[in-house]
């Protein structure tokens, strides 16, 4: 199983203050020597983390894969078209929400998301939807022409007991062979984590996992200890 690295709260935090740091190009190219096999962002149309700016340069710079999330409206669609990643993932977007809170629904918007995907192809780019692990949402996926599909571990992730936790990984461990069966690539994330992540690889056929907030979190502690000697030198305490 593949793993991209999700760097969108690298760019929160530098947008925190309006200032240069932490610099997300940056951490991509880290996480490319530490051996990630692509990187992620989610170009929102709010521009609340990652900007367009970032999306260019790390088209420029990285040498891994670029997935580019993105809601299938004309804005984004361009920029998309014009910066040519290896990968789009479209994903439901809502203003108000913290973060993407669940899978698209395909059933509902069947032309936007046809159209949507014969111009990302056309580009050259290969198109993902973000879905639940649900046999129809799957289907309209794969006679819509998508090349993957990513399921939404977001209720897997989320599971208040072991038996809703293994429910939902019986539900997309299903997902994922209808989805193989229709010649579709498989990919999953949302919450994913250093806990989970032992029983989720126990299903077969996953491509691909996209992993951000855990990471980035933990990179936060196990770099703090260096981050701090370091300063104590400079200041000489
Ligand atoms: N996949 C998709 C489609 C997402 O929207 C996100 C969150 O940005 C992720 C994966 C990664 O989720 P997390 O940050 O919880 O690891």
């Amino acid at each position: 199983m593949r793993f991209s690295l999700n760097i969108d709260h690298v760019a929160t935090l530098r947008n925190a203050r309006g200032e240069l740091q932490p610099e997300p190009i940056t951490a991509a190219l880290l996480a490319e020597q530490a051996g990630v096999d692509g990187i992620v962002v989610h170009l929102r149309e709010d521009r609340r983390h990652i900007n367009e700016r970032d999306v260019r340069l790390l088209r420029e710079l990285i040498s891994t894969k670029l997935d580019l999330e993105m809601a299938a409206t004309e804005e984004i669609i361009q920029i998309a078209c014009d910066v040519g990643p290896e990968l789009v993932t479209i994903v439901p977007e809502k203003r108000q929400e913290l973060t993407t809170e669940g899978g698209l629904n395909v059933l509902d918007q069947i032309e936007l998301l046809k159209d949507t995907t014969i111009r990302l192809q056309d580009a050259n780019i290969e198109v993902s939807f973000f879905v639940e692990p649900d046999i129809n949402q799957i289907d309209a996926s794969a006679e819509i022409g998508a090349d993957i599909i990513e399921i939404h571990t977001g209720v897997f992730a989320n599971a208040e007991s072991e038996e809703q936790q293994f429910d939902e990984l019986e539900r997309i461990r299903d997902a994922v062979n209808h989805a193989r069966k229709l010649g579709l690539g498989v990919n999953a994330g949302h919450g994913l984590n250093y806990q989970n992540i032992k029983i989720f690889r126990e299903i077969e056929g996953i491509d691909e996992v996209s992993i951000g907030q855990a990471v980035i979190a933990h990179a936060v502690f196990v770099g703090l200890k260096e981050a701090v000697q370091e300063m104590m030198r400079l200041i000489g305490s």
